[in-house]
Parts: C-alpha cells; sequence; structure tokens
C-alpha cells in the first residue's frame, strides 16, 4: 500500500488496483493525483510533451519507476528549476512510498482559483539557458 505525499496531503492505494484516468502512465504520480482529487498540472495530457507536471522528490527516489529516455531525455531537461530530484508526474509509476513537493512556479494559479499572477524572474531558465 504505497502512500503519495503531495505538498503535505497524504493518500494511500493498492498498488494494481488504482482505476486508470487515461492521462500518464498507469499509477504514475499523475494518475495517483487524478484519482484522488488532488491537483498537479498536465497540459499535455499526460503524454511527456511538456514539464507542467514537474515535481521535486523529497523522500522515497528509489520507491518510482527509473527514467526512461523519453522522461529524461527528451523531456525533463526542459524543465524550469530543474534540480537531481526533479520527475515528470505523469512519467514516473509509484512502487512504494514517495514525498513531493510541487514547484511554486508550475502551480497554474488561475486553474487553482488564485486569480492570474506575473511570477516574472521568480521562473527558473531551463538548464543550459540563460
Ligand atoms: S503532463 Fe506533460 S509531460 Fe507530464
Amino acid at each position: 500500500m504505497p502512500k503519495v505525499t503531495i505538498d503535505g496531503k497524504t493518500v494511500e492505494f493498492e498498488s494494481g488496483k488504482l482505476p486508470y484516468h487515461e492521462h500518464g502512465k498507469p499509477e504514475s504520480l499523475l494518475d495517483v493525483c487524478l484519482n484522488f482529487g488532488m491537483h498537479l498540472e498536465h497540459a499535455c495530457g499526460g503524454n511527456c510533451a511538456c514539464t507542467t507536471c514537474h515535481v521535486i522528490v523529497t523522500k522515497g527516489m528509489e520507491n518510482l519507476s527509473e527514467l526512461d529516455e523519453d522522461e529524461e531525455g527528451d523531456r525533463l531537461q526542459m524543465a524550469p528549476g530543474l534540480t537531481l530530484r526533479s520527475r515528470l508526474g505523469c512519467q514516473c509509476v509509484v512502487e512504494g512510498d514517495v514525498e513531493v513537493e510541487i514547484p511554486s512556479w508550475n502551480i497554474n494559479y488561475v486553474s487553482e482559483g488564485g486569480g492570474s499572477m506575473n511570477l516574472g524572474d521568480a521562473i527558473p531558465a531551463p538548464v543550459g539557458k540563460k
């Protein structure tokens, strides 16, 4: 029964029993979020074609599926504020307890009901770009 904590909210599910919501890999962090009504941006629908589902793993990195070529090589490198603990929520499958944070610049304040805001320089440049 993996426990997933996202920004302090914890849910638990039985591996292999989570209904699939057709976005991202089955039982990925995004799929868990969709099942439990937790918001995680996913502009491309979980197809590894954006970086809006970028999360930073604070505990349990070893309990996520390994980075594959699509996630690591093609997409994750484009994520603003990339860290060694970064993953794409739609691509990493939960295999055990994990805790993640959603970077503040990834939160869509409009869809979260907070209105729009100008983040300006708060959004870091992608790695390798200035
Ligand atoms: S939702 Fe677009 S890459 Fe994850």
